[in-house]
Order: C-alpha cells, then structure tokens, then sequence
C-alpha cells in the first residue's frame, strides 16, 4: 500500500508526454502532442497528448487519462503497481505498507500472476549462475553458443534444473499459491497431485512486455529428447497472448525509435545474437505468423521495418505471406535474405558488428524488388506464369493504404515488370475495390450497412454549360450530405476543428501582460472526418468525392499543406472544378448564425465565424450522412416487408428494430448541438 502523500506527490510529478513516449512515438501538433493510438488499430495518429491538462486521450477510440491511466491500461497494470512504476522512473520513494491477509487476497489474479513470474525470473536466473547443474549446463550452453556474459544477464536468460518439481517446490514454500503457479502454466499436475516444473531442465528466456514486465518463458531444452519439442513455451493467460507480444520489445524500443527502423526475425536467439553483434532494434514474432496485434506495437515506434528471413525455400514462403500483413499496416517494407542455410543468429554469430551491417547494407531490397526477382526466377518465360506473377505483385501493391506510396511503388514495379503504368493502375483499382467490398460483407450485422459500391458520380450537369455535362452517371442519393463535408475538407483541410486559449499573465520588465495562449488543438478536418468515417465503417458513394478525400487524407499529416488551393490548381480538371464550386458556395451556415446573433456580417467575418464553428458543424455533416444511411436502409426493409416474402420477416424485424435503435441515437446528436470536449 503507498500513503496518500507519496500518491499526490507521483501523481504532481509524472509528465504525461514523458510516460506516453516511453511508448508511443510522439510528434509535436500545435501545442499538443500526437501520435499512434496504443489502444486500437490505428494507421494514422489519432492519439493526442496535452501537457498542458496532463493527460492523453484518443480521439477515435476514446482510451486515455492521466499518467496513471495511461499505465494501468497500457501495460494492465492495477492502479497501485501503476502508481509504483510512476514512482521507479521519476526515483519518487515510496514507503509501503506490509499487506494485511485480506489486502493480500483482494489482490487480483493478474496482479498475482506477474508477481510470480518475476520470481520464477529470478529463480531460473539464480539457477543458471550458482546452481552447480546450472552452471555446467545452462551457463556452459549459452557460452558454447557465443553469447557473452553481459548478454546473457541482459536478457535475463535463466535454467530451470532437472528435478522435476524444483521450481514448484520452492515456490510454494515461498508462499505462492498453487492456483497460480498452474495459472502461468509454470507448473503442472492434476488434482491434488503435487505439482511439476513445466521448464525443467531446460534454459529458460524471459518473454517481457513493452515495460519490461515478465509475461511467459519459453525453454528451450539442451539435450535431444525424443518424445518433447525443441521449445516449450507459457501457456496463453490472463496476462499472456503470444500474438501481442514480441520477443525483445522492451530492449529493443529505444533502438527502434533512434534509427527509426526496426528488424524483424524468427525467434529468440536470433534477437539475441543481433544484440551482441549491435543491432539493438530487433524483435521477433516467436516462430510463429506474424499478427496485426505485433505489427501495430512496432508501428507505434517506427514506420520502416526490415525482415531478416533464412534464405530457405521455408524462409521466403514466409517472407511473402508476412509482406503483404505489412503492407496493409502501412508500413514500408524491406527484406534482407539470408544465404542459404544462415539463420539471422548463425549470421550474425559468424560476423562481427561490421560485416552484419555491411551484409544487411547491400542486401536490404524494397518489397517489390524482393517479389519480383524471386519470381521472375522462379517463372523464367512462361507468359501465363509471367501473368500470374504480376497480378501477385499487383495484390500486394493494392494493399498500401497510402495513395502516394502506392504510385511509388507502382512506377518502380512498372520498370521492373515491363508494363505500363496505366495497366497496373487499372488493376490495382480493381482490386482495391474488390477488397473493399469484401471487408464490407464481413461486417457485423449491427453496424451501419456497408455503403453501395463507388460508382456513382455527381450529378454531371457542369455549372457552366461544358462538355462533362454529357455524363449520364445516375446520383447518389447521399450525394447532398457528402457534398456538405467534401467542402470542409476541401476548404479547411487540415484547420485544427477547434483551439483553446487560456489568458496568462506575464511579467516583462514591470508590466504585467496578458495574453492568450493556445492550450488545446483539436483534429484536422480531414483527420476528425476519416476517424468518424473509419469508425462506422462508411464511405463516399459518390466516385469524384471519394478520389478528393482520399488524396486529402494522403496529406493530413502536412501543416503545410493548404487543402483549397491545391484542389483548386488540381490536374484533374473534374477535380478542379468542383474545388471552385464547393468553394464558392454560399455560407448558408455562417448566414444562419449571423441571423441568429442579429448582426449583419460582410462576407470576411463570416468565413471566420464558419471557422470558428468548424467544432460543431464538422460532426454534425458526418452524423446527417450517417443518418442519411439509416434512413434510406428503413425505407429498403419496409418495402421489402411489403412484398411481403414471409420467411424473411423475423429477421427483417429485428434489423429494422437495431436501424431504428441507431436512428434514435443519432437524431439525439443531430437535436444536441454537438461541441467536442476533450
Ligand atoms: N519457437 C517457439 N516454440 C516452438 C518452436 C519455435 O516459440 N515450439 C520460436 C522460438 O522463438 C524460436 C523460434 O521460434 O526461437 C525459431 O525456432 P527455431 O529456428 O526452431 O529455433 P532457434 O531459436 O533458431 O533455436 P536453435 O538455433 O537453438 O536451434
Ligand atoms: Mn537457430
């Protein structure tokens, strides 16, 4: 237990842009700070941290807090050993109370779970460096291996002797409860058998989180047994997911965020030998397919990833599933292959430091690069074989989500491949649109329904008579809402959608002078309109805006870029057009607003005051669209209801009954004036 004192005084210290960016990489915005959300998928920063008000919050998913918080959520930790780690890194004393039995047992399991797996650390550590079997077999091994001492104590390597319940043994008699011991899956046994070490004689390498937490084991053994596997790992827990964590975060994450780049390799030893060689940005999925969950953890820290594989046939299988995870990330890939039969660990071990750089330094070759070469060989002048591998390469190129990484990466696969660039564009659009209309089938029922596919355009009719007119394309019939938010985004672009002064007094010289400080941002217009977009899962119908709003969305991370004029100058002349139009258009809403304050503004002050209004009519334009959607599927089921098909009703009912629940809470927000807060 810690003092009310000691908790005021952590909580005075800690700095919220300090605590987050031991965990997230952070970019000053204004006065705040952003960066990737920890807390969802997120591909685009939408996790914002104020310094002035001490806490952090994410605007799409909505987790944050203070400095706490942040830990408890981040690293699931219980209030008080949040309130610890907080006091470990500003080197705050904390005086703790001894625990009462029933403090003791109100501890949560998860609490419970890491204590001990700190203790089995240090147990298997002690056992590797003073128990004599320890020492003659775990210490001898890691040493005939090449890893060095300060290595191996780094990593916190350990052995778990032989004897088949030592570990258990010795547990229990400190105190730990046999309930958990078989809840880290450290030890086994039915019933009331007694219980049996999981690890034993195996060496042991610590799994820790981002914090440094311990998680799992995983033992790899030293003699050749017949009858069990090479490594046996922690079972999955309450406090273990293997497909979030990667082996080496926690000692690699400086090194990632420094060369903002990171490797990644198979397994334990591979990081390990990369270490000693140093190359300290390393980490590793644990022989298994890498996950969406690991790939995000290292997106938060860096954008740029480099997989090392083995230069075997299995190696480059799993190089091409793993790229095109990747990829859809939104991270930029490269691929070191190593010679044949080298694993990064046998690599690294035969090198030293330089020779490991040098080979990586003339090996590393973008993804596309990497495809194409390794399946050029492999179909030599087959034209059909020829064709299948382009559209391979084609697939994964469709996966970026970035527009202009995207056309990077087709320039360079048109030179490689021999084709032009148009055909590629062509069939990179076909797949992007097939890919989204397969993720709209798998979505829940609940949510809002998928949008109808991309292909409507505006209404053709050209305000001045020129030839576009001729498009006979039908509307969307949500062509007016979207066109509503197409012009925020059009005309503010990356406008923060709110700011918050403060007055501060400031002495210079004797005068007292006060001023206005800025405290607050909020999200771009663009920024606020994808994240709400995102969110439910909707799009524009309407093809033209779609093209605008994706190419704006490329931008949103650019303070400099001025979103009016660069659609207005636009090569695409449709596109230029309509920037001129949604740019002119009357302010009705400004003009409402006038009336309502009674004043008569000239044109100059009502563009400000729309500004200045941007917070509230940004989410109200996302909110009629959606309504717009909810609408229009009620209409769809009562007609449908109509004609009456009576096998169908049940299930029509109880779809209109959720639509109707959503447009309940959606004509809420719209009657609410909707105001953001932080
Ligand atoms: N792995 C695992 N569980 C297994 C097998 C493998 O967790 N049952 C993971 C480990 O992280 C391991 C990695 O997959 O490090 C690669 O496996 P492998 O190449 O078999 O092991 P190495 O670590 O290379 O072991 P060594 O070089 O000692 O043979
Ligand atoms: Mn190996």
């Amino acid at each position: 237990m810690i003092d009310q004192i000691t908790i005021g005084r952590i909580q005075d210290t800690a700095q919220i842009v300090d605590v987050v960016s031991d965990f997230v990489t952070l970019r000053r915005r204004g006065v705040n700070y952003v960066g990737l959300c920890p807390f969802h998928d997120d591909r685009t920063p939408s996790f914002y941290v104020s310094p002035s008000k001490n806490i952090c919050k994410c605007f799409s998913c909505g987790e944050g807090g203070t400095p706490v918080h942040f830990m408890m959520k981040h690293e699931q930790l219980s209030y008080y050993e949040a309130l610890k780690y907080l006091a470990r890194k500003y080197n705050i004393e904390v005086v703790e109370k001894e625990f009462t039995d029933e403090e003791k047992q109100a501890q949560s399991d998860r609490d419970s779970m890491f204590i001990l797996n700190e203790y089995a650390r240090d147990f298997f550590v002690r056992m590797l460096h003073t128990h004599p079997e320890g020492k003659a077999t775990g210490l001898t091994y890691f040493r005939e291996r090449g890893f060095r001492d300060d290595i191996v104590k780094k990593f916190q390597l350990g052995y778990s002797p032989e004897q088949r319940d030592a570990f258990s043994v010795e547990a229990q008699k400190a105190g730990y409860k046999r309930d958990y011991l078989l809840k880290t899956g450290l030890s086994s046994g039915n019933d009331n058998q007694p219980l049996f070490d999981r690890f034993r004689g195996r060496v042991i390498f610590p799994v820790h989180t981002l914090s440094g937490k311990v998680v799992a084991f995983g033992g790899r053994i030293l003699k050749r047994a017949e009858n069990t596997g090479k490594y046996v790992n922690s079972p999955e827990s309450e406090i273990y997911s293997k497909s979030h964590e990667l082996y080496g975060i926690y000692f690699a994450r400086n090194a990632i965020v420094k060369q903002d780049k990171c490797f990644l390799v198979e397994g334990y030893t591979d990081v390990i030998s990369m270490h000693q060689a140093g190359i300290e940005n390393v980490v590793a999925s644990s022989g298994t397919a890498l996950t969406h969950g690991q790939i995000r953890m290292i997106h938060r820290f860096s954008e740029n990833i480099t997989v090392l594989y083995d230069g075997d046939s299995a190696g480059i299988k799993a190089a091409l599933r793993g790229i095109d995870l990747l990829l859809e990330d939104g991270m930029n890939v490269k691929v070191v292959l190593l010679p044949e039969g080298e694993d990064p660990d046998s690599f690294a071990r035969k090198q030293n430091a330089e020779g490991l750089h040098q080979y990586i330094g003339k090996s590393e070759v973008d993804f596309i690069r990497f495809k194409t070469q390794l399946l050029l060989k492999e179909v030599g002048d087959d034209p059909v074989r020829r064709a299948g591998l382009i559209s391979n390469i084609v697939e994964s190129i469709a996966l970026i989500p970035k527009t202009i990484t995207r056309s990077v990466y087709i320039q360079e696969s048109s030179q490689l491949l021999n084709m032009q660039e148009q055909v590629l564009i062509a069939e990179i659009n076909k797949i992007r649109r097939r890919n989204y209309d397969k993720k709209k089938d798998q979505k829940d029922q609940k949510d809002i329904k998928p949008v109808p596919p991309p292909d409507w355009e505006p209404d053709g009719s050209p305000a001045s008579g020129t030839v576009a007119g001729s498009r006979m394309s039908p509307k969307s019939p949500y062509e007016k809402y979207e066109r509503e938010i197409l012009r925020y985004i059009v005309r503010y672009g990356n406008r923060p959608i709110y700011r918050k002064f403060e007055k501060r007094k400031r002495k210079e010289g004797k005068a007292v002078i006060e001023e206005d400080v800025l405290v607050e941002e909020g999200p771009g217009v663009t920024e606020f309109v994808k994240f709400d977009f995102d969110r439910d899962n909707i799009a524009f119908t309407t093809g033209l805006y779609r093209r605008i709003f994706d190419e704006a969305v490329t931008y949103m991370d650019d303070p400099h870029f001025d979103s009016g004029r660069h659609f207005l100058s636009h090569a695409d002349p449709e596109i230029s057009r309509l920037a001129s139009e949604l740019i002119s258009d009357r302010y009705h809403l400004s003009k409402i607003h006038a009336k309502i304050l009674g004043e008569d503004l000239d044109d100059k002050d009502s563009r400000l005051l729309e500004q200045n209004l941007l917070n509230s009519h940004v989410p109200r334009a996302t909110t009629e669209l959606k309504n717009a959607y909810v609408l229009q599927q009620i209409r769809e089921i009562r007609d449908e209801m109509k004609q009456g098909n009576p096998n169908d009703s049940v299930s029509l009912i109880t779809r209109l009954k959720q639509l109707q629940e959503i447009k309940k809470v959606l004509s809420k927000e719209l009657g609410e004036r909707i105001v953001l807060k932080y």
